[in-house]
This record gives C-alpha cells, sequence and structure tokens, in this order.
C-alpha cells in the first residue's frame, strides 16, 4: 500500500522508519520531512494545516492511508478533509481531536466518564482564578486551555508566577498538583476497539535532574522496570476505554492514536493530559519495540477494523532515545548549524543505533545536514535491557558534533539502575 504521513519531526521519522520496514508498504511518502526522513521517503512541499492541500497530495499520491502525526493539523481537521477525499486517515477528527485542543473539554469528558484526573477550575476572571490558586495552594498548576506547542503548562510554587501565567490565558485550567512519578501510555483506537502499546517515560525539563525549563522532551525509554505490571490493563479499563466510548457516546468518535499523560500518584493513576497524537520523543522508544508490521495495523484503525487486529507483539528489547538539541533550546533556538558524525552513527552503531531527526534540512550542497529547530536529532538505541540501550544511545550521541548543542545525560539512568 501507498502511505503519506504528515510532519516533519522525528516522531515522524520514528513512523516513517517503521513504515518502511513494513513489507505491505510499497511507496512511503512523507510531507514535508526532513532530512533524515529524505533517506526513506519521498517528500513533498505541503501546507500541513491546509486540510484541501493534504486531501488533494494523498489523492495525487493515490495513498491508501495518511498518517497525520501533529496535533495541530488534526485540531485543524486535516483528518476530516482526508476522509472527506474518500481516503483512510490516522489521526481523529477535529472535533474528536479536541481532546488536547482544549483542555477544559478534556476535563469535561474525562468527569463524564469517571476517568480519575486531578480535580480543577477552568477560569476566565481574574477573581476566578485568585479563588482557583487559594483553593489549591502552591506548587501552583496552571494551564492554558488551547494548543501552546507544550508551553502553555505553568508549574510552579510562585503564585505571582502562576497568577501572570493565568492572566495572560484567555481561558485557563487551574489544577491540584499531583505527585508522582509519569507514565505515557499510548492506544491505538478505531473509536470503538482501543489497543493499548507498551508504557514509556518522558523527560519533560531541559536539564538533568528534572532541572530548569519544560520542553516538548528531551528523551524517553521503554520499558518501565518499576511500574505495575497491571498498568496498562488497569489503565485500559479506568481510561481508555471509558474516554472512547464517552467520545462516541457524544457522536464525535476519537479514532487514531490516545496518548493519556499519567502520573502515578500515591492515591492511584491519575490523568494529567490527553493528547490526540503519537507522543514525541516516546514513539521513537515506543515503535522501536513494536514487531508487528506499523501500516496494518494504523489502517485498520483508521477502517474500522481493530477488532479482527491479532494481538500486537513486541520485542524483548528495551529501547532509549536521547534527544540533541541547539544551543538555547527551549528558548528561541541557533538554528543553520552543520551536524557531524551522522555517518559515524551509521557504520559503527547500527543496527542498534540509529539517528531519527527533528529539526534538520539538507543545505543546498545537497549533502551537509543542517539544524532546523530546537530538538534536533533523538538518537535512540535498543538493547537487551535499558542499561545496554543507554549505553549504545550515548555512544552514538557522542559521535555526534553540533556546534552548541545540549543533551541530558541522565535519560532512562534511574531506570536502568533499579
Ligand atoms: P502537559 O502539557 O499537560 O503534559 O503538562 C506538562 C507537564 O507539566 C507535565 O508533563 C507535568 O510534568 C506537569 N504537570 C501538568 N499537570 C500537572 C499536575 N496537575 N501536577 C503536577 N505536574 C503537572
Ligand atoms: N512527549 C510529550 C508530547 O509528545 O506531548
Amino acid at each position: 500500500m501507498k502511505v503519506l504521513v504528515i510532519g516533519g519531526g522525528a516522531r515522524e521519522h520514528a513512523l516513517c522508519r517503521s513504515l518502511s520496514l513494513d513489507p505491505d508498504v510499497t511507496a512511503l511518502h512523507c510531507a514535508p520531512g526532513n532530512a533524515g526522513i529524505a533517506e526513506v521517503a519521498e517528500l513533498h512541499a505541503v501546507d500541513v494545516m491546509d486540510g484541501a492541500a493534504v486531501a488533494r497530495l494523498a489523492t495525487e499520491l493515490e495513498a491508501r492511508l495518511v498518517v497525520v502525526g501533529p496535533e495541530a493539523p488534526l485540531v485543524a481537521g486535516v483528518a476530516d478533509a482526508v476522509r472527506d477525499a474518500g481516503i483512510a486517515c490516522f489521526g481523529p477528527s477535529a472535533e474528536a481531536a479536541r481532546l488536547e485542543g482544549s483542555k477544559a473539554f478534556a476535563k469535561a469528558v474525562m468527569a463524564a466518564a469517571s476517568v480519575p484526573t486531578g480535580r480543577s477550575y477552568v477560569c476566565t476572571t481574574p477573581e476566578e482564578i485568585d479563588k482557583a490558586l487559594d483553593a489549591f495552594g502552591a506548587p501552583f498548576v496552571v494551564k492554558d486551555d488551547g494548543l501552546a506547542a507544550g508551553k502553555g503548562v505553568v508549574v510552579t510554587d510562585d503564585l505571582a508566577t502562576a497568577r501572570a501565567h493565568a492572566l495572560a490565558c484567555d481561558r485557563v485550567v487551574i489544577e491540584e498538583f499531583l505527585d508522582g512519578p509519569e507514565v505515557s501510555l499510548f492506544a491505538v483506537t478505531d473509536g470503538r476497539t482501543v489497543l493499548p502499546l507498551r508504557p514509556a517515560q518522558d523527560f519533560k525539563r531541559a536539564l538533568d535532574g528534572d532541572e530548569g525549563p519544560n520542553t516538548g522532551g528531551m528523551g524517553a525509554y521503554s520499558p518501565l522496570p518499576w511500574a505495575d505490571p497491571k498498568l496498562v490493563d488497569e489503565v485500559l479499563e479506568t481510561v481508555l476505554q471509558p474516554t472512547v466510548d464517552e467520545l462516541r457516546r457524544r457522536g464525535t468518535p476519537f479514532s487514531g492514536l490516545l496518548y493519556a499523560g499519567l502520573a502515578i500518584t500515591s492515591r492511584g493513576v491519575r490523568v494529567i493530559e490527553f493528547n490526540a497524537r503519537f507522543g514525541d520523543p516516546e514513539t521513537q522508544v515506543v515503535l522501536a519495540r513494536l514487531r508487528t508490521p506499523l501500516a496494518g495495523v494504523l489502517l485498520a484503525a483508521a477502517e474500522g477494523r481493530l477488532a479482527d487486529q491479532p494481538a500486537l507483539v513486541w520485542r524483548d528489547d528495551a529501547a532509549v532515545t536521547v534527544v540533541v538539541a541547539s544551543h538555547n533550546y527551549p528558548g528561541t533556538p541557533r538554528t543553520g548549524d552543520p551536524i557531524e558524525g551522522l555517518a559515524d552513527v551509521v557504520a559503527q552503531d547500527a543496527p542498534n543505533a540509529y539517528v531519527l531527526h527533528a529539526g534538520t534540512r539538507l543545505a543546498d550542497d545537497g549533502g551537509t545536514v543542517l539544524s532546523a529547530g530546537g530538538r534536533v536529532l533523538s538518537v535512540t538505541a535498543t538493547g537487551k535491557d535499558l542499561a545496554q540501550a543507554r549505553k549504545r544511545a550515548y555512544a552514538a550521541v557522542d559521535r555526534i558534533r553540533l556546534d552548541g548543542s545540549q543533551h541530558r545525560t541522565d535519560i532512562a539512568r534511574e531506570a536502568a539502575e533499579a
């Protein structure tokens, strides 16, 4: 089958890599892609926010399946436009993607479905904001209601900082602080049947020891040796299935990838957030462990046939990914710097370690790879356990040279030593 992937980050590189290894995929296209994706897929220029343009491209390419990676086009209705053109699309409708696009909507769905989450208030006036901040006390959790590319959430002990962020949002969700380790659990769903993937953990803060500002994610690993083996079943039963059932009941079924961001608190599992798409960088480690060919699973979800899908098959391997970011990320990043050493990773670390590209592009010479974003590379490795995967990932990171770049040195360290 011919597949078109929309997006151009490391998540889309991971998706394209898996799809390129699927014998059922006869042609792989990506728009807009990046320098790394160009090695496994044919790239096309498209405005990913323009549903009509994406649908036209998919029609021209005779795509059997379109996979929409990022949240912004999903919230904007790009999956609807593709489906309206008669092409199967992996990704929720604009209505269902509100689960990510509006935190207040997500809270309302969770309340209706009795899904465990932090207590919260939706506020639009300074009076409501002050009342909510006062009700919860520090640490304060203040979330912009709308999409904010990972920058909408402020968690702080400082009342003035919390208040200032809340006042800067049109509509804000103020929430109880949830303590405990975080888990990302993804599920593929066709709106009825829910197929959970393996859990992963993401490292959100910029610096070692979870210091520094929040980022899009600086690394991830899977499996989680410290997690309760019953966690996936429990989250399926208490979070994923009820949420999917509630959206179907509302007449806006969610089909695509449902991402539950969870806190494992002393009082049990709580949902921190839902996303309507694969997470980045967790996808890099989850897909590294999936043995079942990916295209068939995504197509079955897009076509409402997941009930017939055999159980997913997983490798015993562990996987770790380390994000290499530009100078000054998550602030305005420095871009346009050459990246060296990529071929050394292929020569010395493949197939156990490989580089997935996030913000990269080819220079006009057609050979040099340049940094082109905040998160530049997601260096991914597998191994018999986390310690081996981690060692391989960092060995590969050490071969890469990008002036001024930064990465965390403690991805998966605690879990590997446990
Ligand atoms: P989100 O964009 O909702 O994932 O939030 C970004 C990060 O903020 C999460 O990964 C958490 O680390 C943190 N966070 C969000 N909500 C809470 C909460 N209620 N309690 C504690 N930390 C939170
Ligand atoms: N890894 C966090 C996210 O994808 O939102």
